[in-house]
């Protein structure tokens, strides 16, 4: 946490300058990791933050790292899964702050012990699968989508993954519903895009979120580290920074796109580290 705790403090007016002055913005899975840079960085940027997570001792964090440096966070206890809890969800942002212009879906994931290759994958979890990470996306949309209207406008981002692009050995569920979380970014741009309501999917690639990072083994972060283009790992900034771009004005004529923040992982052929070595000098 200590590595936030200044990143709020872009500008000392939080609600009346910043390139998200005036929006308020919602952050499901603000309680820790990507979430809670994403919110941070959003109020820094002068947006009135929701800070919403199952986890209420990491939403009252973040709201208080928020606090601490200006601005303005309402931390709400919300399970994504539970269709009534993302609506109440909504209900606090537009009692809190009369307006809602920004949803981050952002909760998803998989039990990497069970969701594994095809023959051994656990069907059951592949359920929870689609309602962490799908149906939790839909619900979100469904009940933002008409504040944005209402407001003349709106941006929803989706946390996808660099999974959807890529077969791999294990993690077979994750790779499906993130698939099926850049499709339903493409439905939503198109369907709510004549009234201004955007909507955008981030592919992270390997990011070291304090979760991450207590539970790989070093040598599996090595590894990781040699096959991005980049000589090193993401941090929750990194897409922080992606979802406030996402989630301005600056990104107005982007809608229905998947913005890939991997560190050049998956562009590179897979040949490259090894054929660095033919290169002369
Ligand atoms: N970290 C990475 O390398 C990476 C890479 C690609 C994609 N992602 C995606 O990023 C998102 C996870 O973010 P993170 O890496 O910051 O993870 P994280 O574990 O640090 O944070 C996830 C947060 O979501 C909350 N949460 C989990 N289930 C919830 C639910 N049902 N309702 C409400 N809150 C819930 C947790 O309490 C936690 O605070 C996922 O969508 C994941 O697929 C992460």
């Amino acid at each position: 946490m200590e590595h936030l705790k200044d990143k709020g403090k872009d500008n000392e007016n939080p609600t009346s300058e910043g390139r998200l002055a005036g929006k308020v913005a919602v952050v499901t899975g603000a309680g820790s990791g990507i979430g809670r840079a994403a919110a941070v960085l959003m109020s820094g940027q002068g947006a009135r933050v929701v800070v919403a997570d199952y986890d209420e001792r990491g939403a009252r964090e973040t709201a208080e790292l928020v606090a601490a440096a200006g601005g303005r966070a309402l931390p709400v206890t919300v399970d994504v899964t539970d269709e009534g809890s993302v609506a109440a969800m909504v209900d606090a942002a537009v009692g809190e702050y009369g307006a809602l212009h920004v949803l981050c879906n952002h909760v998803g994931g998989t039990d990497p012990r069970k969701d594994l290759d095809l023959l051994r994958m656990d069907m059951d979890e592949f359920g929870r699968a689609v309602d962490r990470n799908v149906r939790s996306t839909l619900w979100g949309a469904r009940y933002a989508v008409p504040h944005m209207i209402r407001a003349g406008g709106g941006s929803i981002i989706n946390t996808a993954s660099v999974a959807a692009l890529v077969g791999d050995v294990l993690q077979t569920s994750y790779g499906a519903v993130k698939a099926a979380v850049v499709s339903i970014t493409k439905s939503i741009a198109v369907q709510y895009g004549p009234q201004s309501v955007r909507c955008n999917a981030i592919a992270p690639g390997a990011v070291m979120t304090p979760a991450l990072e207590r539970n790989l083994p070093t040598d599996v972060i090595e590894s990781l580290k040699r096959g991005n283009a980049l000589p090193y790992l993401g941090a929750p900034e990194d897409i922080g920074h992606a979802m406030v771009f996402l989630a301005s004005d600056e990104s107005r004529y982007l809608t229905g796109q998947l913005l890939v923040v991997d560190g050049g992982m998956t562009m590179q052929s897979s040949a490259a580290p090894g054929r660095r070595a033919m290169l002369p000098g």
